[in-house]
């Protein structure tokens, strides 16, 4: 309120003063009222551009005329080739009304690709320093007519030529720069200021001048480089550091568009270090208060295999969102995936409103394949969202597809990120080629230092489409060139291979299926909340029969989550262990997933070893105390186990047999089948290592009859082992210990002599 209060008293002041200045210092004239300036902008479409643009004119309280809304564009393709007359032509129109307003100020930009990054006071005062009636932005390249370099007056320091995007000058002047226009409507509106400035009559009588330094007008185009962020409290602004000025209007002309969307994420108030995000909420849709929830088709696409596969599809079942108001498009590119795909199918075709699989016979490429899901949505006027989701993505947050509803834009992703690394979904930045580049903000987005939703040129494998889009702006077909086909992307990898060693966590173009922007719809990542994580691809090797259990290196949280046992944190945080007898420790560490697939594994290979004293894998060939096994070795998981074991059985060891390290290692692993006909127990024996685990694979009761553990100092029996729980003795003197039979059934343990 205070100072809302200083605010006016002091306009009121400089009110005063400006009328007892002009008689007793003519040095200083009077500021121009900000009431004396208008802006004038043609826009034909009401683009998210032109929202972006009209958004800040209004953070500044500008006011703004708009020109040439609901005409068809017949300026032709600016940036491009030449164009743009249509936009003289409007102006033209509209300064014969105002001419005859000698004080009025008159700016006229472009609106699209344009943002203001200042208020009028501070672009009325610096128009008024600069003592012209008429001044244009200036950009260092000529055009479109190099051969008119030559004409324009040598500067000493700043930009050299003139630019049409930004015009600003008194109403009778612009007016009679305007009113010379007489051409066609697709004929070059900057040409035709350029031509008439270049003319030193006119350039003098019509009081004209260039903003060679950038003191109002920034254009970005051959001036990246020069520009960078300059956070305040309140505003966020543009600096440009090759002439220390800060520009007002700032223009992503020719193929800096990309930057301009960046600079936009900040300036003049989008985000900020004290408030973070400002327009986070606006334009929100509240699902809560709609009568039904949207129709959304989901587009899920398995082009490779990909681990964890049940799993993604038990995510997406358990997305917090009506299952009758999905359709299920699901393109499977891997024979191998079929089985799962299948099982999914069977237990849940009813659940969703529609459920179509395109499968590997279909022969469908992947480019092919996305324009058929987007064509679902597309061509359905009862599909209101189209989701489109790789299998690489691992949802956590059940809440996803709501919160990108209701963040209502037209193409918008949610941030996922690689655990603990920093590639992710989306592109900060292009290089000029259109390639991969980091920007600034990258880090700090993909590690929610800046938190908000972000306007970003590239992002894949996982993005929301508003259907109303896709039949308007988005209509065009095949939207997804498939890469191999694409020249460009030939360059591309090119590019990436000259990189690779610097950009290490860069995303490979190959692997990331990228949405191109189309003109004018702008693509949105959000990081407001976490989301989920991608999973790796790479190195997943589907000639073992569970396969997902050799991911332990690659994909080492959803290893975890599927395979460890969901209570073995509490070991840690509320001593969740047992003690059944001395110096026994009985605790949970194997899922019942990891048990089933374990054994499956091993049954699946097949070659029991009969439990006999003779054994070949073993240096010295003799084993005093043979069971009926199959060593981890075997199967190739040994250096999983290893690893599982340092991760996940270490631990436990220090915390029960405090001050001892163990160093995780071990020779004999293997898992242990014991039947009644076979083996049925296990006379009583040490084992060769300093602390044995033995991991029981299933139920008692169940399963089998019978078995457990009896150990002989303590005359002490462990008869009801569980499925997933593990012993830790020590195997040596102290514990002389045996297997109890197994009377019916099959009982399978899985042992490890640790540190031998
Ligand atoms: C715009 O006008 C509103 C209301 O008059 C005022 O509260 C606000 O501070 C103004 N904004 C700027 C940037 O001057
Ligand atoms: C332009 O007009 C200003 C007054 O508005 C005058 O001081 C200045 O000399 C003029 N410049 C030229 C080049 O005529
Ligand atoms: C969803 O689709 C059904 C037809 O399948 C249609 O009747 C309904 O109006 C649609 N709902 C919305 C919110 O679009
Ligand atoms: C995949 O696993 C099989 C079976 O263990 C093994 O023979 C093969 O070498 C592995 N392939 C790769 C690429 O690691
Ligand atoms: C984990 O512990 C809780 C509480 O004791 C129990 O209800 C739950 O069944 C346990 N989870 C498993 C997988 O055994
Ligand atoms: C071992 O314990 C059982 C009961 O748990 C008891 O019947 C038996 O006599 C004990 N044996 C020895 C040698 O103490
Ligand atoms: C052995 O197990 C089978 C199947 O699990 C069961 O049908 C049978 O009754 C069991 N026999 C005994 C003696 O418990």
């Amino acid at each position: 309120m205070e100072y809302l209060t200083l605010c006016f008293a002091l306009s009121c002041w400089m009110k005063l003063a400006g009328s007892v200045s002009s008689t007793d210092a003519p040095q200083t004239p009077a500021p121009i009222p900000k009431g004396k300036l208008l802006v004038l902008t043609v826009a034909t479409a009401e683009t998210d551009g032109f929202h972006r643009f009209m958004q800040s004119a209004k953070y500044f309280n500008y006011t703004v005329k708009v020109l040439g809304l609901g005409e068809d564009w017949k300026g032709g393709d600016v940036g491009r080739s030449i164009g743009g007359g249509q936009k003289v032509r409007l102006l033209k129109e509209a300064l014969e009304a105002v001419a005859d307003q000698e004080e009025l100020v008159v700016l006229s930009v472009d609106s699209y690709d344009l943002i203001f990054a200042g208020g009028p006071e501070e672009i009325l005062r610096k128009f008024q320093q600069a003592n012209h009636k008429v001044i244009f932005a200036a950009e260092g390249l000529v055009w479109p007519d190099k051969r008119l370099a030559d004409k324009y007056p040598s500067v000493r320091s700043g930009k050299r030529y003139l630019n049409s995007g930004g015009i600003i000058g008194y109403a009778p002047y612009v007016n009679r720069i305007v009113s010379q226009w007489n051409l066609h409507d697709n004929d070059d509106d900057q040409l035709f200021y350029t031509k008439i400035y270049l003319d030193p009559l006119q350039r003098q009588t019509l009081n004209m001048t260039l903003d060679h330094k950038c003191q109002i007008f920034q254009n970005l185009n051959g001036a990246v480089d020069e520009v960078i962020l300059k956070f305040g409290t309140d505003r966020v602004r543009v600096r440009n550091t090759a002439y220390d000025s800060l520009p007002v209007v700032v223009h992503g002309n020719g193929n800096t568009k990309m930057y301009l969307n960046h600079l936009a994420n900040y300036v003049p108030n989008a985000w900020n270090y004290e408030h973070g995000c400002s327009h986070c909420d606006d334009d929100v849709l509240d699902l809560t208060r709609l009568k039904e929830f949207p129709n959304v088709t989901v587009g899920v696409f398995i082009e490779q295999p990909s681990p964890f596969l049940p799993e993604f599809f038990q995510r997406l079942l358990t997305l917090d969102y009506p299952k009758h108001k999905l359709s299920l498009f699901v393109h499977n590119n891997e024979v191998y995936h079929e089985k799962h795909i299948q099982r999914f199918w069977e237990q849940n075709r009813n659940v969703f409103k529609g459920f179509k699989v395109v499968g590997p016979e279909e022969n469908l490429n992947q480019g092919e394949a996305r324009n058929m899901g987007m064509d679902l949505c597309r061509k359905d006027a009862a599909c209101d969202y189209y989701f489109s989701i790789d299998s690489n993505v691992m949802l956590t947050n059940r809440q996803t597809l709501k919160l990108l509803i209701e963040q209502n834009r037209k193409i918008i992703g949610p941030l996922v990120t690689r655990h603990g690394k920093l590639w992710s979904n989306f592109w900060g930045a292009l290089s000029l080629d259109g390639y991969y580049a980091r920007s600034e903000d990258y880090v700090d987005i993909v590690q929610r230092k800046r938190v908000g939703v972000w306007n970003i040129p590239y992002m894949a494998h996982i993005y929301l489409v508003n259907g109303k889009a896709l039949r308007n702006e988005l209509k065009e077909r095949n939207y997804f060139v498939l890469e191999k086909l694409d020249p460009d992307m030939a360059l591309c990898k090119n590019a990436r291979e000259l990189t690779s060693h610097r950009e290490k966590d860069s995303p490979s173009p190959e692997s990331f299926h990228m949405l191109k922007p189309p003109k004018g719809v702008f693509m949105y990542i959000t990081n407001r909340h976490d989301f989920g994580r991608l999973i790796s691809t790479a190195n997943y090797n589907i000639s073992h029969y569970n396969n997902d259990l050799w991911q332990i290196f690659e994909n080492p949280v959803d290893w975890k989550e599927k395979y460890i046992h969901q209570n073995y944190t509490r070991i840690f945080t509320e001593n969740h262990l047992e003690q059944p007898c001395p110096d026994v420790f009985w605790f949970p560490v194997f899922s019942e997933t990891a048990c089933d697939e374990l054994v499956e594994e091993m049954e699946h290979y097949g070659s029991w070893s009969g439990g006999k004293h003779e054994d070949k894998r073993i240096s010295g060939g003799y084993e005093t105390v043979p069971t009926d096994d199959i060593h981890m070795k075997q199967i190739g998981f040994d250096k999983e186990w290893l690893h599982f074991i340092r991760e996940f059985i270490s631990p436990v060891t220090l915390k029960v047999f405090a001050g001892y390290y163990t160093k995780g290692y071990a020779i004999m692993n293997f898992v242990v089948k014991y039947t009644p006909d076979r083996q049925a127990y296990l006379r009583p024996h040490h084992d060769s290592s300093t602390f044995t685990i033995n991991i029981a694979l299933n139920n008692k009761d169940s399963d089998f009859q019978g078995g457990g553990c009896r150990f002989h100092r303590y005359n002490c029996s462990i008869e009801s082992p569980r499925k997933g729980w593990s012993f830790m003795h020590p195997g040596r003197l102290t514990h002389l210990h045996e297997g109890l039979p197994t009377t019916n059934g099959t009982r399978y343990i899985a042992v490890s002599f640790i540190d031998p």
